[in-house]
């Protein structure tokens, strides 16, 4: 079935579900592409950040650390099969392939980043892998007619996703959009509330706290003769966790290796981290220690 006799053939709710998880797809590639900091270490949208902050309170989180150290090649997978499953389900070029893509993407999102939203339907991953698992089930029953065979045809009209997937994500990269230099500033006019990490008295010098930051990741909280203070633990490499090293004194990432020294500044003693660890703002509130 040619590209023009698909949409014809489709009747119109089909036709609205269609486009609307086309074009959301390439959207949300679109959105990677052209992020700045998607893909660079360190950066608040960086891949290895947000997956770190998934791992602290998704059902799979065990399998998200084990995926961390890659993280920069997962979000060029995950940019790249978002491209190629909006432009499939589009084009109609492997279409029931491109729907169970994205409804697999969708349920992967969505016990990584939302399955913590209360109450489950205000997650939008639950709703696309839904209305994905739907679409993809009415092209499974009705697949003889939209069978790919994989002759010359076939070929050349994956090879046609493949290459509108990696044309988008390197134009994406010729208009970065404007992102804000720390995510977890407040927003104007908006408080900003604080968290509650551990009581005051509690915490003696030379003790050493983790937490979960406000923005979801993990954190190192330390109390020396001269104050309180805390570093992300999240590794500015590739978003690996880092650990305290009680008898170095030094905070180590397992992944690949990177030493940070906490009592200066958490820099980096040897890589491949280019990068110290982010400081977290720290204040006393009454009886508790919190983070700002
Ligand atoms: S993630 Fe590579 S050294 Fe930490």
């Amino acid at each position: 079935m040619n590209l023009k006799t698909s949409w014809k053939n489709q009747i119109w709710p089909l036709r609205v579900l269609r486009a609307w998880l086309g074009v959301t797809w390439i959207y949300a590639g679109w959105d990677k592409a052209s992020d700045p900091g998607f893909l660079t270490s360190g950066s608040p949208t960086f891949i290895g950040t947000q997956l770190s902050a998934y791992a602290t309170s998704s059902p799979v989180g065990f399998a998200i650390n084990k995926m961390l150290e890659h993280s920069t090649q997962i979000g060029i997978f995950v940019m790249l099969t978002e491209f190629a499953i909006g432009a499939a389900t589009l084009l109609w070029i492997a279409p029931t392939w491109a729907a169970l893509g994205g409804f697999g993407m969708s349920l992967s999102l969505w016990l990584a980043s939302s399955w913590h939203v209360k109450p489950y339907f205000l997650a939008s991953d639950s709703a696309y892998t839904i209305l994905w698992l739907s679409y993809f089930l009415f092209l499974y029953g009705s697949r003889r007619k939209n069978k790919v065979s994989l002759d010359r045809r076939g070929f050349l009209r994956v090879s046609t996703v493949a290459a509108i997937a990696v044309a988008g994500a390197g134009v994406g990269k010729l208009f970065p959009k404007a992102t804000s230099a720390n995510t977890s500033a407040a927003s104007p006019g908006r408080k900003s509330t604080s968290k509650k990490i551990i009581k005051d008295a509690a915490f003696k010098v030379g003790a050493i706290q983790t937490f979960v930051a406000k923005n979801g990741t993990p954190a190192v909280l330390f109390r020396t003769k001269t104050g309180v203070f805390a570093y992300s633990a999240v590794c500015t490499h590739e978003g690996c966790t880092v650990q305290f090293n009680s008898a170095s004194k030094h905070l180590q990432c397992g992944c690949h290796g990177a030493v940070f020294d906490p009592f200066k500044g958490a820099k980096v003693l040897s890589g491949p981290a280019n990068s110290p660890l982010a400081k977290i703002k720290i204040a006393t509130e009454g009886a508790w220690i919190v983070e700002a």
